[in-house]
Order: structure tokens, then sequence, then C-alpha cells
């Protein structure tokens, strides 16, 4: 893998840049701009180098349509006044654009075409979109490390088409990684949350044999709860996953990792509600589960003392409501109490918890913050990623 800071002849080169823009965005609004400030430093370097930059990028899953309320519009927006560059949002069909010379018809330093995922072809990574998209470039930048465990046309197909380097932050994020693994102290505990569930719930049975305390909270906690017998009412579930949970509690058991999931919980009709904490047995066909309960959060604190590691990966609950982000915060909390002391190593991953640990005002208190999240998984599950593999 080589870095593009490593490359000296940049001078007027068309760079195709793949960055994760995936920003959590409410009614045309940012949330939270962690992913977008984090690659700053590579645009910026882009920028002196006199380079022309096509950014290319993806929001949410709009699965092969065009979704209004996922056009990078915003993001355009929020990086022009950032950089304080011409940059223009390129909405023309990505077939219709014919070759380079496209670029020329533009004033801009930076061109971004929307929505990668927009096209059916970027998750089915195809290889004739990807030639295309390759097509408009000189050279080809991945920065999305976040995205690296995707085997995407714009990830991991355009590689083959263009001289091809990793990016400033995916350096960074992978260097820090390796940094982590080296380090890893026991007893180890992950803590894996988030509302991802299809994405995370296959990477914990790998995850057993490395780690002494495997937690699970947020939306994948509901298909363990439901597991042992509970009622879950309308709460989100991953469909058909009865033999992965079984699968992981009878190795936990062989590895002598202990799987803990809620013993209590926060219940709402709806995702505006207030909070009513309930017993498992309790949960009734029209609650939803949101977050977890005090004996869940005393049985995390309990793990978490006796840890010299955490890696956490997830949000407990739906902490966009605050009165479903107790469970988030005094885990946040409590992760920071025992970093005062220097005898433990925290680590924390995935966009949503980034974002919940910016509104508590908190990055900085934790060992090291990465913006990915299944990514981040795949990496310590020792996986080879696709996006890194195809820069190789
Ligand atoms: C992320 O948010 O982890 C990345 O943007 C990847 O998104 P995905 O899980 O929808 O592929």
């Amino acid at each position: 893998m080589r870095s593009i800071l490593k490359e000296k002849n940049l001078n007027n080169k068309i760079i195709l840049l793949r960055l994760d823009l995936n920003v959590p965005l409410e009614n045309g609004k940012i949330s939270d701009t962690t992913r977008i400030d984090k690659i700053l430093p590579t645009l910026n370097f882009l920028i002196k180098q006199k380079t022309k930059i096509i950014i290319l990028s993806h929001v949410g899953r709009p699965k092969g349509k065009i979704v209004k309320e996922l056009s990078l519009k915003p993001i355009g927006e929020d990086l022009r006044k950032k950089l304080n560059v011409r940059l223009k949002l390129i909405t023309e069909n990505i077939f219709e654009i014919k070759s380079k010379d496209f670029f020329e018809k533009f004033d801009e330093e930076i061109l971004i075409l929307e929505n990668i995922r927009f096209y059916d072809e970027e998750e089915k990574n195809d290889n004739k979109f990807a030639k295309h998209l390759a097509s408009l470039g000189d050279i080809y930048v991945n920065d999305a490390f976040s995205c690296s465990h995707r085997a995407h046309a714009s990830i991991h197909q355009i590689p083959k088409y263009l001289p091809s380097y990793s990016g400033l932050q995916l350096d960074l994020e992978v260097a820090a990684l390796n940094k982590i693994t080296n380090k890893i102290t026991k007893p180890i505990t992950c803590i894996i949350g988030g509302s991802k569930i299809s994405t995370k719930i296959n990477i914990i049975k790998n995850l057993i044999s490395k780690f002494d305390y495997i937690i699970i909270v947020g939306g994948m906690a509901n298909n363990f709860i439901e597991y042992f017998g509970n009622n879950i009412g309308k709460s989100i579930k991953e469909q058909n996953c009865y033999k992965i949970v079984d699968e992981i509690i009878s190795l936990s058991k062989k590895k002598e990792c202990k799987i803990i999931f809620p013993e209590d919980v926060i219940v709402s009709k709806n995702l505006n509600g207030s909070s009513i904490n309930k017993e498992l047995d309790q949960i009734s066909s029209d609650d939803m589960i949101l977050d977890i309960g005090p004996k869940t959060i005393k049985r995390i604190f309990d793990i978490i003392g006796v840890s010299r590691t955490i890696l956490w990966n997830g949000p407990a609950g739906y902490f966009e409501n605050p009165n479903f982000a107790n469970g988030s915060i005094k885990i946040a909390k409590k992760i920071i109490e025992n970093n005062k002391f220097d005898k433990f190593f925290s680590v924390v991953g995935g966009g949503d918890t980034v974002s919940l640990l910016n509104n508590l005002n908190v990055v900085g208190s934790f060992n090291f913050v990465s913006t990915a999240g299944g990514a981040f998984l795949e990496y310590l599950e020792g996986k080879k990623l696709p996006g890194i593999t195809a820069l190789s």
C-alpha cells in the first residue's frame, strides 16, 4: 500500500478520491461532521499539489435508487465552506459523463459525484461501472478506511484500472489499529451496539477467541433477548439469526468468553416517546426496546471495572432521543473514569458512537477514536479488507 503523500508528481492530475462522507443527516442538515473534518487534511494536501479532484462517496443505504434525502448536497456545501474552494455537485447520470475531458467544462477545483449508491452497480461490485469511473481520472486515492470492508466497485474494483494510493486518514487509521492490536492487555472487553445488526452479528463469532467479555447492546441485543425466549415487541432485529446466535452462545462457552446481553431494558411505544424501565419478561407486543436498563448498566460497570482493554463500537440505545441516551452516556463516562488511571486502554469506533462522544464533548478522553464501525471490527477480527487488499 503506497500513500499519496509519497507521490511527487501530482501537478494537474485528476484524482478520483473515494471518501466516506456517510454522515448523519436530519432533515437535510448534518448532525455530526466528524467524518468530513477528518478528511480535510487530505483535501488540503491535494489542493496544494494543484490536482483536480473528483470525490466519490455514499451516504446511507439507498440500494441503487435515487433517494432525495440521501443527496450529497449538504455535505458538498459544508466542504465548500470549510475548504474555501470552488466545488460543484454533479447530479447528471455517471454513465452520461463520457471521459476525463469532462473536467475541462468546469471552473471548479473539486467535483463531487452524487451518492455513488444511487447506482445498483456500486454494491454489486460491477467491473464495467468501476472501469467507467476510472476513465474519469488519472489516479485513484482511497481515504475511506471505514468503507474498506465493502467489496464495492468504487473501493474494490477501481484500483485495477488506475495507479492507486491510500489517503492520509486511511494511513492514520491503519497505523493506529495496528498499534492497538499489539498493545492489547487482558482482560479485554468488546462492547458492540448500534443498529447495523447485519454488519456486526457475523463478526462476533470470530471475535470470541480474542476477547474475555463481549457485551451486546443496541439493536443486536434484541436478537439475543428473543433467542432466550422473551418477547421483543416492535423492536428492531435481524431476521433469520437464530442459528448464528446459537453458534455464538455455544462457542463462547467453549472458549471461556462471556457473552453479556441486557438483563433489563428501556422501552417506549415509539421513537419519540418517553422511557419506561422493564424486566425482560414484561415487554409487551407494542413496545420498542430503545435502551439498556439500570441493572444492565450496573453489570457493564462491573465488567469495565475488571477489564484492562475496552473496545467499544456502537451505542447502547437510540441516543438521538435523550430519553434513550442514558445507557450510552453512562458507558462513556465509566470508560473515561477508568481511563484516568493509566492501567486501562480504551478504543472507540463507529460513526454513531463518535457522534455521541462529540455531543458529550469527550472525544479526547479515549486512547483512540476511529471513525470506522464495521471496518474497525473486521480489521480486529484479522480479516483482509477488500479496499486495503486492492491497494496492495
Ligand atoms: C459506515 O458508516 O460504517 C460506512 O460508511 C459503511 O456504511 P455501510 O455499513 O452502509 O456499508
